[in-house]
């Protein structure tokens, strides 16, 4: 079984541990922490019976004046044995209903490589990023 909950301050070095063994881009443990600092409720964590953490989204939230909040989708990964299960479809709806929730985001956004089509049609087909 696997829970979707809200990332916790001690998630973080298990979130970047997710992270390293997938990614080319390795963050370092101070970006999850200043990302998660800032913006606590719009970071999401998978984690299976035994308490390990299978997966992350880290997200946050801008706001300038005079426009609307825009969501930005950090990072979000999931380690290879538990890929397919809908895992990231799961974490990506959790940090959307947070961001509208606690912030009013009508728009969010991210960055990937075309390359990566995993992500690619994870984001474009089943998620409808433009
Ligand atoms: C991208 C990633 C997060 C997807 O995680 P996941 O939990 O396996 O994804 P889901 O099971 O929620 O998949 C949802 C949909 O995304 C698409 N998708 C996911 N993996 C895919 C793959 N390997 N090939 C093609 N489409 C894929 C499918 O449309 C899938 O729906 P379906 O299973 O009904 O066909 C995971 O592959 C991963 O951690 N990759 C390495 C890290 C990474 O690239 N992160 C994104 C950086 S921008």
């Amino acid at each position: 079984m696997i829970t979707i909950r809200k990332a916790m301050a001690s998630d973080l070095m298990a979130m970047q541990h997710c992270n390293l063994s997938n990614l080319a881009e390795n963050y370092q443990l101070s970006l999850y922490l200043y990302f998660y600092s800032g913006w606590p409720d719009v970071s999401f964590v998978a984690e299976n019976a035994q308490g390990q953490v299978v997966g992350y989204v880290l997200s946050y939230v801008k706001k300038e004046e005079g426009k609307d909040s825009v969501g930005y989708i950090c990072s979000l990964s999931v380690i290879r044995s538990y890929r397919r299960l809908g895992i990231a479809q799961r974490l990506m709806g959790q940090a959307h209903a947070a961001m509208v929730e606690g912030y009013d985001v009508e728009l969010s956004t991210l960055n990937v490589r075309v390359s990566n089509s995993a992500a690619f049609n994870l984001y474009k087909n089943t998620l409808a990023y433009e």
